[in-house]
């Protein structure tokens, strides 16, 4: 395990991602755990993560008391090297010289961490105070205009630190510099890999799960189908699969989760054809907010009906279902505090709290796992592409697409359009780069339009491209024009409700990535 301990900036999971790709466990832990708690589990190497303080403002984050006499090699990145370096007695100070973005520096080839490395290359920094001065015992092995002591390094100690983000892309030789490192100095060994994943998570399900029943509700998401898939390869004919198909997915996602699930995998499917029900409570009701609580609604009622059939024929004793999948992911873990069972209030929303008399123990096998490391895991485990790459989607599906009242016809209108628009996309090789693209149904607008000699009244889509990271901030996407001219062309060609396409360049904010 390498111990990424968080100082308050959003650089700390992307370290930690990095590592992974190192092929390298890691784990983010606060800057206020304890030192003994830290060796409890055991690191090879701990990295202090940069973070938004000045280490002289009041309150800023200390090193965890007594860290650097541990003998544990430590990397301190940013506001961690300044605190690294402050701590042990060299100087920090405000040189009123800040470097923010790429940054020329030179490096002395003389070092563990630099060795194989060009001397002078580009580095992304972000620091307003500086090191001016390393502690005793410390070589200085990187300056740049701004940053008299930019890394420094105590090999006998087992000590490092760059005052660069060799986390972020724009670092060139980022990667290189983590990997000395985390081999070199810290002695880790690249294990941590795909198919090692799958067996140690097997492993634990199993001995969790016992001969018990086991019940994962699918959601045509990448999470649901990754956690189902491997509770399967752990415990086979114990997990039974449930599908609500509630009839707001796009084309094709229900048959992925119907066929190419199933034969992937080889799991018990339940399916419940639940569109009508669906369809009715949705009757005149155009309020988005109003729409989601009745999809949430329904959704847990058909779920939980789902459940008790499924229960009620395991039959009791030894059999019985006691156990519940979820897809929590590491970063739901790390936001919700860490510590054992701390996602669990996020992801009872998912399910949508079940009654008293359906309790099930939750078994959470992407909990340890990146949004990247869970596809990868997925394609291990042999699950459809196109499942395994889908981009995000909301809960309530089509129906917060459709600005209007949301019916079988419609849907079957924004179904076809957004078809054409993912496989366009997909086709223009744009599909991964792009972090969504919504297809919006504007189904109480009509514009007027002329098809060959007859005259048109139909209704306009609004395509949503968005870049994002996170979803909390987008852009929309500078999606090529010759791909833009395709999508319509083909849309107003194809979709006969259609007449019109229109491209929505919001950011986020001001705008949502839905329109609804
Ligand atoms: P907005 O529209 O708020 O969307 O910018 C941010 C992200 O969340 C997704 N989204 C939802 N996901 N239930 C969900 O599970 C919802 O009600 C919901 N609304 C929005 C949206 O697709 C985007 O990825």
């Amino acid at each position: 395990t390498v111990l990424v301990v968080d100082f308050g900036a959003q650089y700390a999971q992307l370290i930690a991602r990095r590592v992974r790709e190192c092929h390298v466990y890691s784990e983010i832990v606060p800057s206020t755990m304890p030192v003994e708690e830290m060796l409890a589990k055991n690191p090879k190497a701990v990295i202090l993560s940069g973070g938004p303080s000045s280490v002289y403002a009041d309150g800023a984050p200390k090193a965890p008391e007594g860290l650097f006499e541990t003998g544990v090699p430590t990397l301190g990145i940013c506001y961690g090297f300044q605190v690294m370096a402050q701590t042990l007695g060299g100087t920090v100070e405000r040189t009123g010289r800040s470097e923010y973005g790429r940054t020329e520096i030179e490096l002395s080839v003389d070092s563990l961490l630099f060795h194989t490395l060009p001397q002078q290359q580009t580095v992304w920094m972000s620091h307003g105070d500086a090191v001016s001065r390393a502690p005793d015992g410390f070589r200085v092995t990187g300056r740049t205009p701004g940053a008299p002591v930019a890394a420094m390094e105590n090999p006998e100690r087992g000590l490092f630190g760059v005052q660069f983000h060799p986390e972020v892309l724009h670092t060139e030789h980022g990667q290189a510099v983590l990997r000395h490192f985390l081999y070199e100095a810290a002695g880790c060994r690249p294990t941590w890999t795909m198919v090692n994943i799958v067996e140690e998570q097997v492993e634990r399900i199993r001995a969790q799960i016992g001969s018990k029943r086991v019940i994962c509700g699918l959601s045509g998401g990448v999470d649901s189908a990754v956690a189902g898939a491997l509770v399967q390869r752990a415990v086979g004919d114990q997990l039974t699969c449930v599908f609500v198909d509630h009839g707001l997915l796009r084309k094709g996602e229900a048959e992925q989760v119907e066929k190419d699930f199933v034969a992937a995998t080889g799991a018990t499917l339940k399916v419940v054809d639940a569109q009508e029900r669906f369809l009715n409570a949705l009757a005149g009701v155009t309020d988005p907010e109003t729409k989601r609580k009745i999809i949430g609604r329904e959704f847990i009622r058909v779920f939980e009906q789902a459940a008790r059939e499924v229960v009620a024929a395991a039959g009791d004793g030894d059999e019985a279902v006691e156990f519940l999948v979820q897809g929590t992911l590491y970063p739901d873990v790390v936001e919700s505090g860490g510590g054992p069972g701390t996602a669990n209030i996020k992801s009872h929303h998912n399910v949508g709290g079940l009654p008293d008399d359906l309790r099930f123990t939750l078994v959470e096998p992407l909990r340890e796992l990146f949004k990247d490391e869970v596809r990868k895991v997925g394609e291990e485990l042999g699950l459809p592409a196109e499942m395994v790459w889908r981009q995000p989607f909301p809960g309530p599906g089509l129906a917060i697409r459709i600005v209007g009242e949301v019916t079988a016809e419609r849907l079957a209108i924004l179904r076809e359009a957004d078809a054409i628009a993912r496989e366009e996309l997909t086709r223009a090789g744009l599909d991964r780069d792009i972090w969504q693209c919504p297809v919006v149904l504007l189904a109480d607008v009509r514009s007027v339009g002329v098809q060959g000699d007859g005259r048109t009244y139909g209704h306009p889509v609004v395509l949503r491209p968005v870049t994002s990271e996170d979803a909390m901030t987008a852009d929309w996407a500078r999606v090529p024009y010759d791909v833009l001219a395709t999508i319509s062309n083909r849309i107003t060609n194809e979709v006969r409700e259609i007449n019109r396409v229109t491209l929505d360049v919001t950011s986020k904010p001001p705008g949502t990535i839905e329109w609804e």
